[in-house]
């Protein structure tokens, strides 16, 4: 049996900037009862073009210093801590631990006639191949094809999610995959979503673009009743949700703001994320 105090802890979430507030928006939405701490990694963003160990590091550091903060459940709401760091997480993390690529290929996979899939992702995230294992692992006959897109992350971070460079940066990744007809594109990296009607635009309808925010929110909700760990509705009322950044805080807050539909953000910074 789990304390109410347990229930009332918030879930905590990471990634190295602004991309894991795709995961964190939908997460509020499907759960409202629930409260959330999110850190953004920002001052060593992006992870993408990092070797393993130190994402590896990275990741065991975010993790750390959100369980100190008191955490009933971890997102790893990006995708290179995922395919580097999930199973190290998992064994060192006191509690759950919830990562980006089953949800996301779940997703991909749910429908019957994908034969096509193509996955987009960051240097670290193509590179570790995290996603044509899972893929070819389902044992679905499958054609899979990989690119790794660097220039995305620092777009999303600059608040560049459409118009003229956008639309080439997208061009320029994308052309080969779009001459290959796709059923369906992974949009392997959490900052992606923020370019979505961009590669839409580019790509056309007949790709169904899959993002893993609503497999996590859908696995979050799972795990959190199985573990007898959901929030009971109606709980004293508490601080909902919380931010922590490394680096400057007032640019996260205007665009954290901006992308979680103007809901005010209030982000604290943190200078040594490591508690070691
Ligand atoms: N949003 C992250 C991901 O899903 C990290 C991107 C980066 O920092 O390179 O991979």
């Amino acid at each position: 049996m789990t304390s109410a105090n347990q229930r009332d802890l918030p879930i905590g979430i990471f990634d190295s900037g602004l991309g894991g507030l795709t995961v964190f928006k939908e997460l509020r939405r499907h759960l409202p009862n629930e409260r959330f701490i999110y850190l953004g990694d920002t001052a060593r963003t992006p992870y993408g073009s990092k070797g393993k160990e130190t994402i590896q590091r990275y990741s065991l550091e975010c993790a750390q210093f959100l369980q100190t903060q008191k955490i009933k459940l971890l997102v790893v709401a990006c995708n290179t801590a995922s395919s580097f760091a999930l199973e190290t997480l998992i064994e060192q993390c006191s509690c759950p631990v919830i990562g980006t690529i089953d949800p996301a290929v779940r997703q991909a996979l749910s429908v019957d006639t994908v034969r096509r899939v193509g996955v987009i992702g960051t240097k670290g995230t193509i590179a570790s191949a995290a996603y044509d294992q899972k893929l070819r692992s389902s044992g679905r006959s499958l054609e899979i094809f990989s690119k790794a897109c660097p220039l995305f992350v620092p777009l999303v971070e600059e608040g560049l999610y459409s118009g003229n460079i956008v639309e080439q940066v997208v061009e320029h990744y994308l052309s080969e995959l779009k001459a290959l007809a796709l059923d369906a594109l992974i949009l392997g990296c959490t900052h992606y979503p923020l370019l979505a009607p961009s590669i839409v635009r580019f790509l056309g309808t007949h790709t169904r673009i899959i993002e893993c925010s609503k497999a996590i929110a859908l696995e979050v909700e799972e795990l959190l009743e199985q573990r007898q760990l959901s929030r009971v509705v109606g709980a004293a009322a508490a601080e909902s949700e919380r931010y922590f950044v490394t680096d400057d805080v007032d640019r996260f807050n205007y665009l954290a703001s901006l992308f979680l539909e103007k809901r005010p953000v209030e982000a604290v910074h943190v200078e040594h994320l490591s508690v070691a």
